[in-house]
């Protein structure tokens, strides 16, 4: 009997360390791949060239800025969404796009956006993600934990001074309006111009740990604080250097890694408790959004009412990926006729 159960202590101990083996094999592995010199990127098809209307002016002035993150994983969602907005814009051409890349890959992205899009006003900048790795804390999502999901908070300081006002956008949307009607937002003074969602319960976005903290619990004292979503904000980023708004942003971040857990979410909460109540509100048109479903599940959701300008699908579903899986929900069919992607470069099967 002894003996028996000694051995099964044997057994158990090796399956505990197998499994402690195992992680690190494996991300070993990974890192052995992110390595390679040529990363396997999928394949897409070159947009057409898009053309100035006879109203468009072509001063410095009527430039439109729009930022998005350039990462491999999403870069199908990117494509799509470069090509949504060049479709519906009325001045094409008066588009700057700045991308934000994290990865010694930039290269390679940058080739792949521009045989994509040959005409595109683009720049690429690479986003120093160890500016923010050890401020990041878990959340309930992996996906919200890369290091490129928190650029936005270090946009104004990456792009390039002369560039006043940004529109950022996630990668997984697609426009279907002419963007300078965002662009053209009366911002009234405000930092930031997004749709808010009053109806939204506000106090689930923090922890008790938050609410029941006299101190923090008095962070909104003044303010009427919305739910707003950080994937389509219209940004004074003139305004964010001058007031150095990428420090109070961090300031959150440390109390959350730092002193006590006070929300779930990766880069939202800390842009609510610095900016909520204090946006300036745009047509909720603007940001179709949760079209991905919940952080957990990626169940199917169906339009909310009224007129949409902008699709999004936040959550956990991406349109791309329940395409592929044969699996699509109804809305998806309104992203696929943007998908640029061509082939995998595993298999040449156009
Ligand atoms: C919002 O959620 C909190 C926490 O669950 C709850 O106590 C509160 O009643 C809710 N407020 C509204 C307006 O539903």
């Amino acid at each position: 009997m002894v003996f028996r159960s000694s051995t099964s202590l044997i057994g158990l101990l090796s399956l505990l360390f197998l499994l402690l083996l195992l992680p690190a094999a494996s991300s070993a592995i990974r890192l052995g791949l992110v390595r390679r010199p040529s990363p396997e990127l999928p394949l897409f098809r070159e947009a057409p060239a898009f053309r100035n209307g006879e109203e468009c002016g072509s001063s410095p002035a009527d430039t439109i800025n729009v930022a998005m993150t350039l990462d491999a994983n999403y870069l199908r969602g990117t494509m799509a969404a470069v090509l949504s907005i060049l479709q519906h814009s009325t001045c094409p051409e008066n588009l700057a796009f700045h991308f934000l890349s994290a990865h010694d890959d930039a290269p390679e992205l940058f080739s792949s956006i521009r045989s994509t899009f040959p005409y595109l006003n683009m720049k690429i900048y690479r986003f120093d993600s160890n500016r923010v790795r050890g401020k990041i804390s878990k959340s309930i999502r992996q996906a919200l934990d890369q290091p490129l999901n928190y650029a936005r908070i270090y946009l104004a300081d990456t792009i390039p001074e002369d560039v006043k006002r940004v529109i950022y956008f996630d990668s997984d949307l697609v426009v279907v309006d002419d963007i300078a009607k965002l662009w053209g937002v009366d911002m009234e003074g405000k930092l930031v111009a997004a749709p808010e969602y009053c109806h939204a319960n506000f106090t689930l976005y923090f922890t008790d740990n938050f609410w029941s903290d006299p101190v923090l619990a008095k962070t909104f004292e003044g303010r009427k604080p919305c739910y707003f979503n950080t994937g389509v904000m219209v940004m004074d980023v003139d305004t964010w250097r001058k007031e150095r708004y990428t420090e109070k942003v961090e300031e959150w971040m440390a109390v959350q890694k730092q002193q006590k857990r006070i929300y779930h979410l990766g880069s939202l909460p800390p842009f609510l408790l610095v900016l909520a109540g204090n946006i300036k509100a745009v047509d909720h048109r603007w940001n179709q959004h949760g079209l991905g479903g919940d952080n957990f599940e990626g169940k199917c959701r169906s339009l909310h009412p009224g007129p949409i300008s902008l699709l999004h699908w936040s959550g956990k579903g991406k349109p791309w990926l329940r395409l592929d899986s044969r699996k699509p929900c109804i809305v998806d069919h309104l992203w696929a006729p943007y998908d640029l992607y061509r082939s995998s470069r595993h298999f040449f099967e156009e």
